[in-house]
């Protein structure tokens, strides 16, 4: 399986005009590199321009670049202010859907059955949910009720609190013993990824020794020299 390396740009850049320069430079830069998927997820409001671009709608003749969002909504349409369906994301052309990052916990005071319910209508909609966790408790909430057979679609983000944005990464060690336990829990089938302050010079530990799939990558995906370094060094 190609390690799967996610970018989380979170709430950057703040210009359509950098936003569109920085998805170029990383599709320039990841544009020979094959046995990598590498997914964006931007802001909402560069979804449908960036996944206007032929690059991302064709992708399967490049190689290139898979659309993803940062959150979506527990409902397909209605009266929710302010809210995201699962249906326009999957309409834009988005594959992947990041569910329950921890700072959506922090700030929007997300709760564990908000995120199961997330995770259900991802599934539902043919959207990849990257579930996020720091604590092995969230799994099996994330994934309560769930039958079996989709529990193994959904793709599991590791990220220790202390690590997000911080420069302080999770030993290979201990980030290791997670991944082995999380495996565990669901049975061995699911592709799991690290986050927290993944750089170039840890990205390859945490595939090769650690044995994660892929990576979730804050920060240093808004740099698309250094990003791209990341996908090069896993490839
Ligand atoms: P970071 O963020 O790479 O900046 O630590 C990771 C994340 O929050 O997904």
């Amino acid at each position: 399986m190609k390690p799967l390396i996610v970018a989380n740009w979170k709430c950057s850049p703040v210009t359509l005009r950098e936003a569109k320069r920085l998805f170029d430079s990383i599709k320039k830069g990841v544009r020979d590199v094959k046995n990598v998927e590498v997914v964006i997820c931007p802001p909402f409001v560069y979804l449908p321009i960036l996944g206007a671009s032929s690059f991302a709608r064709q992708r399967a003749s490049y190689g290139g670049l898979a659309l993803g969002s940062q959150n979506c909504f527990w409902e397909e349409k209605g009266a929710f202010t302010g809210e995201v369906s699962p249906v326009m994301l999957k309409d834009l052309g988005c594959e992947y859907v990041i569910i329950g990052h921890s700072e959506r916990r922090k700030y929007f005071s997300e709760t564990d059955s908000m995120v199961n319910k997330k995770i259900k209508i991802a599934l539902k909609n043919d959207l990849n949910p990257i579930l996020c966790i720091d604590k092995i408790s969230q799994i099996k909430k994330g994934i309560k009720g769930i039958p079996k057979g989709e529990v193994k679609k959904v793709i599991v983000a590791y990220e220790p609190l202390w690590a997000i944005g911080t420069g302080m990464a999770c030993g290979f060690k201990e980030a290791k013993k997670f991944n082995f336990s999380i495996r565990k829990i669901l049975g061995g089938k699911n592709s799991v990824l690290y986050g927290g302050s993944v750089n170039s010079q840890n990205a390859k530990a945490y595939i090769k020794e650690a044995g994660f799939q892929g990576l979730l990558v804050g920060g240093i995906s808004l740099k698309a020299k250094e990003f791209v370094k990341v996908v090069k060094v896993v490839a």
